[in-house]
């Protein structure tokens, strides 16, 4: 049979040579719907991002962890109706395993706290950047891959935590140049619907899925959700009550229900009193409304906006102290937050906020002015580079021309030319190209002129 196939084969390919030639089909060059390619240009930008997070992280004492952006699907099969589990890129793997794309961090950092079996020292302040991945419906700073920056704090109870989180933010808007005026952070806790249901006796294990319902509500009209209403065994009624609370946009007022006992006022009053004394009040508002989509939040709970209203929520986080329990581990409080690339390009994009960038970064290009002098150029590129210059070493026979085109375009600072008569002089001919003036130097004391810089 083996042998069968192979003549089929061969019979084939030699009736698809005899026939006229059919046009070549072009490979479609775009990424995949919904994600992006980092061009140099879009790198440097993407770097500088990254660059401002890293090192407001670092002002706070936090310290860097990455995981796998491939996990177990079981580690987002939860069972509340979130739309991020619904959003998952999963597959099966050839070794019969569901796996699944990360869609968020905090589920892969609670995996590492819980594989350490309490080993780790709490309270612990660890930082990410990872790529996620949601199947999403596309809009304006909604893709179906993003950088999302996360800032956690395991191990502290108060409100402390979430304040310093708070705080770590603004910093990183007042670093990038927005302010109060552009961008405030809404701020809630979920305990104020915790103790509404607690009132009407609905049961705690309704709690996570009543939370993702409300939040759903901040975009559909209930009608469209009277399903999943049905579904969770909530009245009609329960909803309407806790929406009717939710539209309350005062501390005074939510007192008001609640009562000055309340929990949830203490805890909200606290969080707001601990932003005064960072100086960070300005960017807070506290808005009943903000629950956050996420089933894990159980108490504070806070949203980046753009004030003009016109872009997607800049960032999010709040307390998750319940999330070790449910994968088995012990009660371990956490709170956190997660900061997308997207939106907050659009908003600097918008305000003009954008760093422009030095074209390459190359400070010397270096250059042989004919084939024979090649070699001698290396030795003038390795010197510089081990002088800690970043070099272009123009790596075939060019025009003088050219290179100083080349060079002007890339925004380098020297030409260094590698000329027959300085190379016999044991020199080099360094142009620079900002002052338009050049002098030959000793290719034996490259490093010295460097250091003059
Ligand atoms: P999240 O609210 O799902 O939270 O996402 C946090 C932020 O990630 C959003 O505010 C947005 O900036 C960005 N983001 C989310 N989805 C997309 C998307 N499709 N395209 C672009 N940007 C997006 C979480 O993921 C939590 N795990 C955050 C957290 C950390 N909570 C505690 N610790």
């Amino acid at each position: 049979n083996a042998v069968q196939d192979k003549d089929v084969l061969a019979k084939t390919s030699a009736d698809t040579s005899s026939q006229p030639k059919q046009p070549k089909v072009k490979m479609d060059t775009n990424p995949p719907k919904g994600t992006r390619d980092f061009y140099p240009e879009e790198m440097r930008l993407r770097t500088w991002l990254f660059d401002q997070w890293r090192s407001v992280a670092a002002g706070y004492g936090f310290s860097e962890y990455d995981a796998p952006v491939l996990e177990s699907e079981a580690l987002y099969t939860r069972k509340a109706g979130e739309e991020v589990t619904q959003q998952l890129y999963n597959f099966v793997d050839k070794g019969d395993r569901a796996v699944a794309l990360r869609p968020e961090m905090t589920p892969s950092l609670a995996r590492m706290v819980m594989a350490k079996k309490g080993g780790l020292p709490l309270p612990l302040k660890w930082f990410s950047i990872p790529q996620c991945w949601r199947y999403e419906r596309m809009t304006r700073g909604r893709r179906r891959e993003h950088f999302q920056w996360n800032m956690d704090v395991w191990g502290v109870a108060g409100e402390e935590a979430d304040a310093e989180l708070l705080s770590a933010m603004v910093t990183f808007f007042k670093k990038v140049g927005l302010t109060s005026e552009d961008v405030g952070i809404k701020v809630n806790s979920r305990m104020v619907i915790g103790e509404i249901l607690t009132e009407l006796g609905i049961p705690e294990e309704k709690f996570a899925a009543t939370c993702v319902l409300v939040d759903k509500l901040e975009k559909v009209p209930l009608d469209a959700i009277q399903g999943d209403l049905e579904e969770l065994g909530l009245d009609r009624s329960v909803v309407e009550r806790l929406t009717g609370v939710l539209t309350v946009n005062s501390v005074e007022a939510i007192q008001e229900i609640l009562g000055e006992e309340s929990p949830a006022v203490q805890q909200i009053k606290k969080l707001i009193s601990l932003c005064e004394g960072y100086g960070i009040e300005d960017w807070i508002i506290f808005d009943a409304s903000v629950v956050r989509g996420l089933a894990y939040y159980t108490g504070v709970v806070f949203e980046a906006f753009d004030r003009k209203g016109v872009l997607r929520a800049i960032a999010g986080g709040g307390r998750y102290d319940k999330l070790l329990e449910t994968f088995g581990g012990d009660p371990t409080p956490a709170a956190g937050f997660g900061f997308g690339d997207a939106v907050i390009v659009e908003l600097l994009k918008d305000r003009d906020l954008l760093p422009s960038f030095e074209a390459s970064g190359v400070d010397t290009v270096v250059f042989a002015m004919n084939e024979d002098l090649y070699k001698a150029s290396l030795d003038v590129a390795s010197k510089l580079r081990a002088a800690g210059q970043k070099v272009d070493l123009i790596l075939e026979p060019k025009k003088t021309k050219w290179v100083m085109k080349h060079a002007n375009r890339i925004g380098a600072k020297y030409c260094a030319i590698i000329g027959s008569q300085e190379f016999e002089n044991g020199e080099v001919a360094i142009k620079n190209l900002e002052a338009s003036e050049q002098e030959s130097v000793k290719i034996a004391e490259l490093e010295e002129w460097v250091s003059k810089q």
